[in-house]
């Protein structure tokens, strides 16, 4: 098997493995700030008619874009279809109608769309997650429409070197250990920490962007840098 295919299936499980608990735990360890991220970067979308979600796992930001009426239509990617059931869950117990989401089991670094198929792209806390970056942010530029836009949310390294601090602490000792005992998996947690630290942001996640082609490129930290959200234009 190549390497390639082994770490999509490895991530698409790992994943999967932890679906039943990632929205508690999501909101739990973070004090529902993820929340409030959330709602900021959709806030910063235009409204569009067609956006694809990419790595849309439990469909948090997609249900957001309908709260928000940012989206007409969303379709949204992912490797593991354990999150994306309990996305499909989620939106089906809603109190507002939504019928217009459709899920799709694919891989954003190579996505089963034409180019120019999407009004805007967004992504919340999947590019980290990418085996190849480049390939993943070349792919949302392909599939968006000229003048389209592309707003990506995801987790920064804070500059503050007190925050950096706690926030070493928080990721390094805390997260792992309340990650483990909850999600009884011993390495998801471990390696959310070691996606981050190894992970780009702010400048340095803007080049890349630039690098697939788009431009108008801006950035937003938020909660003192612990997340940022990036949003560029075809
Ligand atoms: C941390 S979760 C974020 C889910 C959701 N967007 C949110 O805001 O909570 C990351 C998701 O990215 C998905 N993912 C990781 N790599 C992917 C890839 N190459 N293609 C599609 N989905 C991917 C995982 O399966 C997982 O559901």
């Amino acid at each position: 098997m190549s390497t390639k295919m082994e770490e999509k299936q490895h991530i698409g499980q790992l994943f999967d493995r932890i679906a039943g608990t990632y929205d508690g735990l999501n909101h739990g360890l973070s004090l529902n700030i993820d929340r409030l991220w959330r709602r900021k970067t959709v806030a910063l979308m235009q409204p569009a008619k067609h956006v694809l979600d990419v790595a849309i796992g439990t469909a948090d930001l997609t249900i957001e874009m309908f709260r928000q009426h940012k989206a007409e239509q969303v379709t949204g990617i992912d490797l593991s279809d354990q999150m994306m059931a309990i996305g499909q869950k989620k939106i089906s117990n809603l109190q507002y109608p939504i019928s217009n989401v459709q899920f799709v089991h694919a891989n954003a670094q190579a996505m089963p769309f034409e180019d120019a198929s999407f009004d805007a792209v967004t992504c919340a806390f999947g590019c980290r997650n990418f085996s190849n970056l480049d390939e993943g942010l070349r792919e949302m530029y392909r599939v968006l429409k000229p003048g389209g836009q592309v707003t990506i949310l995801e987790f920064s390294y804070p500059s503050n070197r007190l925050v950096r601090a706690c926030y070493d602490i928080y990721f390094t000792r805390v997260l792992p250990l309340i990650g483990r005992i909850v999600s009884r998996d011993k390495t998801a947690y471990t390696y959310l920490n070691k996606s981050v630290k190894s992970f780009c942001w702010g400048e340095a996640f803007v080049q890349h962007l630039h690098d697939a082609g788009f431009s108008s490129e801006n950035f937003i930290p938020l909660t003192f840098g612990i997340a940022t959200i990036y949003t560029a234009q075809k």
